[in-house]
């Protein structure tokens, strides 16, 4: 079934109010469903009545206190359909449905994680539950009664504020709990079990006290306190930010283990994956407190963003999921280093919504039309479309930003709302014309612009000739022409922007460029030196940039850009083009060579003082495999790649050798833990000159000694992946993997570590040693975390192990994806995606990997989560 957005129709029936009752117990919940149903104003006559269902089993249905004659209604196990629903226009439904918790294995609906009852609802998940109309733009106030053995499930919790609670006898008790904001089914939530707390508090700036807390398995209660100390962070810094204030009495959080995603917005009560809430420095590392950080942050953001204004249908789901990244980015980036903060999340948009944008899989922002909306929880989605309101930023200013959100949350509270919305708010704050900018929603592809630069002396004129492009995209052969925000500098000798006296060609204001047209000559006049020219400055828009640029000129912005994230990128093209020369040659047969200057610079950035560490770790960092291949684009050969790359570690190693060695030493002078972006940035320095000096003769030793020095899980895991990845049959390595497996058996999300370096692990050996990790004690199928880390790391993380030439690698990943779907479909769907950019690859491994999406296409019963992939991939 395709579902199209022009399709949408307003629900025939509203559900004002929801009262569920839920009995629990393993293998048969029963939920009691007590519905306050109206039918919407305008609708003549009584059209049917269909609620939505999934997998259920009906014990009882009673209109108006009374019971249902069978004629009356229709039940599968997909619908509950009422033909001749009563003619007033309030009635009232209940509803009994038995479901088995334990035996949900696809972690959607109701379930158990590590004995701990949990939902998850969105997108469609509250179908699994009850009957229901299971629709974002149905808007209810839920009531929820949960019933549990005491010792079983000492802590019953669902949404808003907490309600009277007592015994039932019999060893058994209940709880309630009323949510006064009306909400759509997919922000339900309920949790029972036996859990460790961490609690606190928090005033809000009109004076609010809320009670938070944090459940956690026993004994783990000391991981939740960085994830605390974010929640409070976040609550501050949305209202200074946004002006948007907490408004239930409790916020609670719980952490399962079981989980397919991040976490989850569900009102007052929110659901993590055990991964983004518990840390400490020895089990975590730098990037899992970042992470705990932002997805903490961002969950809670939704409570505006997503909750209070949700979503009409899920066209929209950017709506909430891009506006919130960009939140979340926002937050990130004023707590640690803004210009770091941006060049990782521009990495992380290349690394994935980039190859989503440029293959198969492409949709808009807002997608058209879909065949399972869980598939379209994308990077295009959130991370594009948080690109997209950066942008809308950039256009407006970051005042008339604010007053358009300020009217958005003002107009829209309590909406189900659509994208136009969103725009309008922009528009009638500002008074300016959003429309042609509006594409960036609409059109899918990423926009490539061509840019020319010369100057004239004797006129004292610098020139660019600017043209646009979109490529076509799946479903979209022709594009239009977008509004593309490009910010520039022209940097002059001295480092410093050139003032010029006047510009004609397009409009230029603050610094940005504004392109409508598809080509634009835009000249600056009154500028006598020849700059170095700075586009796209902070990544003023997501797209490719094609320009000649000499490597003097990029050298030079390497080391003098005003802007932090150019003068990243400047060095970072010129590490690209240098990798995409020496993949040639290893190709041809030719030992790859490296400019002399280059390898130098790489030196000099290391140890430039007047930098931060995380901006010098992040520029002396190599693109990744992945990443050059991108940028090859074509017949590619994942072997060459690995070659090419390892040559140039290589270089800039032994020319850097005694003076990174000595920026290494004496970064290691470290006092005690802490997990701030400063300390972690020199962590972050040092680990990549340890990455540097392992491939230098006795590596494996200096890897060794920085494995059994570390006092955190940031250096002891650094450590390990060069031992791995690089010395992978020395004693070290093999003693190092040992010792970290024999201290962390226990500790799921540690071995997790172990699993993706080894996962990670480059080669052709990889398939066997990942096949055989999967009979390893630690790892399980049924558990998304594991799977991710294994078999998700080898496919979208292993170019040259995966990849293997032979097919092998395919064979072993169609086996598993088949595998995991029996189970969890979503799960499986989302690691298939690893095989979108099979086009690019050379003919012998293309032809390979269509047989091997050709095979999963072919299995029985295929899901319609892992069909849809695999056919889009395809087509
Ligand atoms: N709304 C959640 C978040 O962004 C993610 C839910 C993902 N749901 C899904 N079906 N994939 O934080
Ligand atoms: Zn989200």
């Amino acid at each position: 079934q395709v579902f199209r957005l022009e399709d949408y129709r307003p629900s025939d029936y509203h559900i004002p109010l929801t009262d569920l009752t839920f009995r629990l117990s393993p293998d048969s919940t029963r939920v009691i469903s007590e519905l306050t149903i109206e039918r919407r104003d305008g609708i003549s006559g009584t059209p049917p009545l269909v609620l939505d269902g999934d997998g259920l089993v009906l014990k009882r249905v009673e209109l108006d206190g009374k019971a249902l004659a069978p004629s009356a209604y229709e039940a599968t196990p997909e619908s509950l359909v009422i033909a001749n629903p009563p003619a007033g226009k309030r009635f009232r439904l209940l509803i009994e449905t038995e479901i088995a918790p334990s035996q949900n294995q696809a972690l959607m609906g109701l379930y158990r994680s590590n004995g701990v009852y949990c939902t998850q609802c969105e997108a469609e998940g509250f179908r699994r539950i009850t009957y229901f109309l299971d629709r974002p733009d149905i808007l209810s106030v839920y009531t929820v009664r949960i019933e549990a053995k005491r010792d079983e499930a000492p802590l019953l919790l669902a949404n808003g504020n907490p309600g009277e609670r007592g015994d039932l006898g019999d060893g058994r008790h209940f709880a309630v709990w009323h949510d006064p904001f009306p909400k759509p089914s997919y922000l339900f939530a309920l949790v029972a079990g036996d859990l460790g707390l961490v609690s606190d508090s928090f005033v809000t700036a009109s004076g609010r006290e809320v009670a938070l807390a944090i459940y956690v398995e026993h004994g783990k209660e000391r991981l939740a306190t960085y994830a605390m100390d974010s929640l409070k962070r976040s609550m501050r810094w949305d209202e200074e930010v946004f002006g948007r204030e907490y408004d239930l009495d409790v916020f609670n959080i719980v952490a399962v283990s079981d989980f397919n995603m991040g976490a989850m917005e569900n009102k007052g009560l929110n659901v993590f994956n055990d991964k983004y809430v518990l840390a400490d420095e020895e089990t975590a590392t730098d990037a899992d407190f970042a992470n705990i950080e932002a997805i903490i942050a961002h969950e809670y953001f939704h409570n505006w963003t997503g909750n209070r204004i949700t979503c009409r249908d899920w066209f929209q789901l950017c709506l909430k999921e891009g506006l919130t990244v960009f939140r979340d980015h926002e937050f990130s980036a004023d707590q640690r280093s803004r210009a770091v903060k941006r060049i990782a999340e521009v990495r992380t948009l290349r690394a994935h919504q980039f190859p989503e944008d440029q293959g198969p899989l492409a949709h808009p922002v807002r997608p058209r039309r879909y065949r399972e909306i869980n598939n379209f929880y994308t990077a295009t989605v959130y991370e594009k479309g948080s690109e997209v309101v950066r942008m809308i930023r950039t256009i407006l200013g970051a005042d008339m930003f604010r007053k358009g959100m300020d009217l958005y949350f003002e107009r829209h509270d309590g909406d189900a709302a659509t994208i136009e919305d969103f725009l309008q708010v922009f528009e009638d704050a500002s008074g300016r014309d959003l429309s042609q900018f509006a594409l960036w929603y609409h059109q899918a592809g990423t926009p490539n612009v061509t840019v020319a630069a010369s100057h004239n002396a004797a006129s004292n004129e610098f020139t660019l000739e600017i043209e646009q492009s979109v490529p076509p995209t799946p479903s979209e052969s022709r594009k239009r022409l977008m509004h593309i925000p490009l910010a520039f500098g022209l940097v002059g000798q001295d480092g410093k922007d050139i003032a010029y006296a006047a510009v004609d060609g397009a409009s230029v204001e603050d610094g940005v460029i504004h392109l409508r047209k598809r080509r634009h000559v835009v000249t600056f006049s009154g500028v006598a030196e020849r700059p170095a020219i700075s586009l796209n400055r902070g990544f003023s828009a997501p797209i490719t940039l094609s320009i000649e640029q000499k490597p003097e000129d990029l050298m030079f912005l390497a080391r003098h850009d005003g802007d932090a994230f150019s003068r990243w990128q400047a060095f970072n093209t010129l590490l690209t083009d240098a990798l995409i020369a020496a993949t040639r040659n290893v190709l041809g047969g030719k030992k790859p060579a490296f400019a002399k200057e280059l390898v130098e610079l790489a030196g000099i950035i290391a140890g430039d003082e007047t930098l931060e560490h995380a901006f010098r770790a992040l520029a002396i960092s190599l693109p990744g495999e992945a990443d050059i291949a991108r940028d090859i684009g074509a017949n590619i050969d994942p072997d060459a790649i690995h070659a090419a790359r390892e040559a140039l570690v290589g270089a800039i190693a032994e020319t850097n050798q005694s003076h990174f060695k000595a920026l290494y030493e004496k970064l290691g002078a470290s006092g005690s833990f802490s997990p701030d972006a400063t300390s972690a940035g020199r962590r972050a320095l040092r680990n990549v000159l340890l990455d540097y000096l392992s491939i230098l003769p006795h590596g494996e030793m200096l890897a060794a000694d920085h494995f059994s020095a570390a006092t955190n899980m940031t250096d002891r895991a650094a450590a390990l992946m060069v031992l791995a990845h690089r010395h992978p049959k020395s004693a070290e390595a093999v003693n190092a993997l040992a010792a970290f497996e024999e201290k962390y058996r226990s500790d799921a999300l540690v071995m997790d570590k172990w699993f993706q370096i080894q996962a990670a692990m480059p080669g052709q050996d990889a398939v066997d040693l990942v096949r055989r990790l999967t009979a390893h004690p630690a790892f399980s199928m049924a558990n998304p975390n594991r799977v991710r880390s294994l078999i998700g790391t080898f496919a979208s993380a292993n170019q040259t192990g995966f990849h293997r030439a032979d097919g092998t690698g395919y064979k072993f990943f169609v086996e598993t994806v088949l595998a995991v779907e029996k189970r969890n479909p979503q799960v499986a769907a989302r690691l298939a995606t690893a095989l979108r950019s099979w086009r690019s690859l050379e003919p012998g491994r293309q032809a390979k990997a269509r047989e091997a999406l050709l095979a999963i296409s072919a299995a029985e019963n295929l899901s319609a989560d892992l069909r849809d992939i695999v056919e889009r991939t395809l087509a």
